[in-house]
This record gives structure tokens, sequence and C-alpha cells, in this order.
């Protein structure tokens, strides 16, 4: 499958380790190598086309061919290649965009700071959420809530966070003082005949009682992405995050919204924090920021989060905190160009008005006989696999449905991504609905060829 000794395929095998990937199955597998893109479209090396019905992973929200990124990149390249923002040092375009971003923000926030990676602003906003407790004189307000099958990242702190039992084996994973809150998923969770809104009553009570139990004097914040990405794109049920809302306040817990997905228009609003009415105390972005171009994420900060950052930096004369990519000029100019088309173009409004079409491809797919549930908002759709639809009975695992799902549609020409059985996709922003068509027609094949396959496993 590799190939001949010297072909592409043989020296990935022997030269780059593959995240999230099955490595044994890898040395056997190879990789798929993709060579170049053009609008929703990626070409492998063997110059077959695929619409990238992930964009690439959940980012490239102006598709593969945006030249004036390409073109804002080369520009900032050849005036300041970089600079950095430690010990007071700034460049023009790091503060435009940050300037920019709180323009942009759902709610008012007060600073910017700029990394490289989502993991790494999720990562900063725990920090600064113990940096800000400190500060206030309350050392033991310390824990953090994520949820099960959310996703925050693979820094420790991150892979801790997130609520997916295979990232913690291993790795020693997860750290002390991380604790997970329920998974919103109502087709999965919810009681018999539980409704959407008595689902996030008991889900909102739940949390009430883990912080009671833990004493709210130790917990610290909770985070959760507006909708989970990587969990299986899963909508919160009506009314979850008001609820949810209401008890963090309560308890003087910081609400960390993790925007690194639905950030810049995915949902069909600029933020999802819009689309679900979050209220964050801090919030992180990456991928689309950049429309993936270069690696750049932001942490937003509200005021009196800073405020506190100001008093505890001020006992030690710093804030020992940062990397060496913080507001990169590059990646910074990029960003910045990316919220000019996003902004010039109305990517917003072109979200929404695709949505219906991206939507009613995944939703038509609801009677089909192994199809569990199909969900979705904006431009992210899911489709979740079961061997037995009345009883949402999942399939064994080591059937593996999910993927072969994903290895049809490959053959079809469509990217799409299997997490578990769940298949996810998030075309990029720009797909018009011709291409969305085609790729409800590819994925469609896909599907038919996983009944004939599968049907005689399900009930
Ligand atoms: C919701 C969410 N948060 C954080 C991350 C981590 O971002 P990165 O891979 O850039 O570190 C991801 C990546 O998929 C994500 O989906």
């Amino acid at each position: 499958m590799t190939g001949q000794p010297n072909s592409a395929a043989a020296r990935d095998v022997a030269a780059v380790l593959h995240p999230f990937t099955d490595l044994k199955a890898h040395e056997e597998d190879g990789p798929f190598i993709i060579d170049r893109g053009s609008g929703v479209y990626v070409t492998d090396e063997s110059g077959k086309t695929y619409i990238e019905g992930m964009s690439g992973l959940w980012c490239t929200a102006l598709g593969f061919s945006e030249r004036r990124l390409v073109d804002a990149a080369a520009r900032q390249m050849a005036e300041l290649p970089y600079n950095q923002t430690f010990l007071g040092r700034s460049h023009e375009t790091t503060i435009a965009l940050a300037e920019r971003l709180l323009s942009l923000s759902p709610v008012p926030m007060s600073r910017i700071l700029f990394a490289s990676s989502g993991s790494e602003a999720n990562d900063t906003a725990v920090k600064l959420v113990w940096y800000h407790n400190n500060a206030e004189g309350r050392p033991g307000k310390r824990k953090i809530v994520g949820r099960r099958n959310g996703y925050h990242g693979t820094t420790v702190a991150t892979t801790s966070l997130s609520g997916i039992p295979d990232l913690h084996r291993g790795f020693n994973l997860p750290i002390a003082d991380v604790l997970h809150a329920d998974c919103p998923h109502h087709y999965r969770f919810a009681r018999p005949g539980e409704t959407e809104e008595e689902f996030a009553d008991r889900l909102a009570a739940n949390l009430e009682r883990l912080i009671l139990d833990e004493g709210p004097e130790t917990v610290a914040a909770f985070i959760a992405e507006p909708v989970m990405g990587v969990g299986g794109v899963i909508v919160p049920p009506r009314t979850y995050f008001e609820k949810v809302q209401a008890v963090l306040r309560e308890y003087g817990v910081l609400f960390i919204v993790d925007e690194v997905i639905c950030g810049f228009g995915r949902t069909g609003n600029m933020f999802g924090s819009e689309t679900f009415g979050l209220r964050p105390d801090l919030m992180c972005c990456a991928k689309a920021l950049s429309s993936a171009y270069l690696p750049i994420s932001a942490t937003f900060i509200a005021e009196p989060i800073y405020r506190a950052m100001v008093a505890e930096s001020e006992k030690s004369g710093v804030f020992g905190h940062g990397y060496t990519y913080s507001g990169h000029p590059v990646a910074a100019a990029v960003a910045l160009e990316a919220l000019d088309i996003y902004e010039e173009r109305d990517i917003v409004g072109h979200v929404r008005a695709v949505a219906p079409r991206f939507q009613e491809v995944f939703r038509s797919l609801a009677d089909r006989p192994l199809v569990g549930e199909a969900r979705g908002v904006g431009l992210m759709a899911g489709v979740e696999l079961v061997a037995d639809k009345a009883g949402k009975r999942p399939f064994d695992p080591a059937l593996k449905v999910g993927a072969y799902l994903m290895s049809r549609a490959r053959e079809y020409g469509l990217i799409v991504r299997a997490l578990g059985d769940t298949v996810v996709c998030a075309p990029p922003l720009i797909v018009t609905e011709d291409e969305i068509d085609e790729l409800g027609a590819r994925f469609r094949r896909a599907l038919a060829d996983t009944e004939v396959r599968f049907l005689k496993d399900a009930a």
C-alpha cells in the first residue's frame, strides 16, 4: 500500500508521526497525500479531486485558494517577518488585529492575548483563571469543569478538560483539579419522553450539584464549546446555556467559551456565543481566525479579569506567560485580511443563506435505516449511525461503520470525518448551493454503500 521504497508514501511512513492516527494501521495503509487546493476542492497526488467537506480540520473557512491571504502574508513577510510581543514590544498589524477582535466580540472584552493554536488559547484561559483567582485572594478556587465529549485541545490541561477517555488513556491524564459535567446530547442522554427543556433543567441541576459537592469555593471555571465539534456536532438543547449560565453566576464560576470551531461564521453568526446566547468571561478563537492559512489563536479577556491580572503582575513585576509567536506579525496580517474578507463578502450572511440547504442534505437522511440522528447548525452537520434505530443501539465499535462510510465518501470524491460512528461534515464557509448539492449526492452514495455492507448487522 505504501508503494515503492522512495515513494512519498513510504517516506511518510518512515519519517512522519501523525496526530490522531492509528499508528499501527498507518504503517500498513500509508498516508493520504494532498497536493493542492482550489476553492472547496483539494487534489491528491494521483490527480483525483475531492470536495473538502471538513475544511481541513474545521478551519479553512475561505477555501484553499484565497489569493488575498497569500498576498497579505507575502507583504508582511517582506516588511517584517517576525516581531515579539514580550517586554512590551509590539507591531501595527498585531495592534490592529487586537482592536478588530475586540470590536467583533459578542460581549465587551478588554484585552486579547495571542498564541498559535486553539490548544494554547484554551490552556492560556485556564492559567488566566488561576492567575485571576490568586490575585483576588482565592487560591483554593481552582477547579475547572469541562464536559463529557467536549474537546479543547491536546496540551496537558486541555486534554484533561476534554471529556474523551481515549485522549486520557495512556497519557496519565486528566490532571487534578479537572471535573467533567454531562454531555448535552439530547438524542443520546435524554430520558424517554424528556423534552429538550427538561433535559436542560436536569443537566443544569447536575452541574449545580457537582459544584456544591466539590464546594463552590473550589470551583473556578466552566469551559464549553457552543456546539461540540469533535464530540460529534452536538447542538445544545433548547435553554441549556441559559440555565447553565445561571448556575455559573450563582456560584461565581467563570465561563470560558471555546469558539475554536464555532468562531467566525460557522454557526450562522460571527460567534457561536451569539447563536446560543453565551456571555463568556474568557473566549478562545483559532482556526477560521486566519482561515487556517497561518497558525494564530486569540484569548479574549474580560475587564475584571484583566484588572486582577494587572494587580497580580505588579507583585512580581511581570506577567509571566506568553509564546514566542504571540502576535506574530505575518499570522496577524493574514488574520486581519481574513476578517476584511468576511466583512466585505458578508460571509456570515452567506452562511445563513446556504445553511438551510446544507442542513436539509443531512436532515433528509434521518429516515435512512442506519441513521439514528442527523443533526447540525449553520455549516456543520453530524450523522450518527446506529445498529438499531428504534432502540438507538450503537454498532459494535470494532465494525468501524463510521470509518467505512468515510472511506466510501472518499472514493466518491468527498472528504468527511468519522468520529466513532458519527460522520461529520463542515465545508469551507464559501461553499455554494451547487457544491452543497454535489456534496450531498456523494454523501448519499457513500451511505448507500454503508447500508449494503452493514444492514445485516443492524436490528
Ligand atoms: C473546540 C476546539 N477547541 C480546541 C481545539 C484545539 O485546537 P488546536 O488543534 O489548534 O490546538 C480544537 C481543535 O479541533 C477544537 O475543535
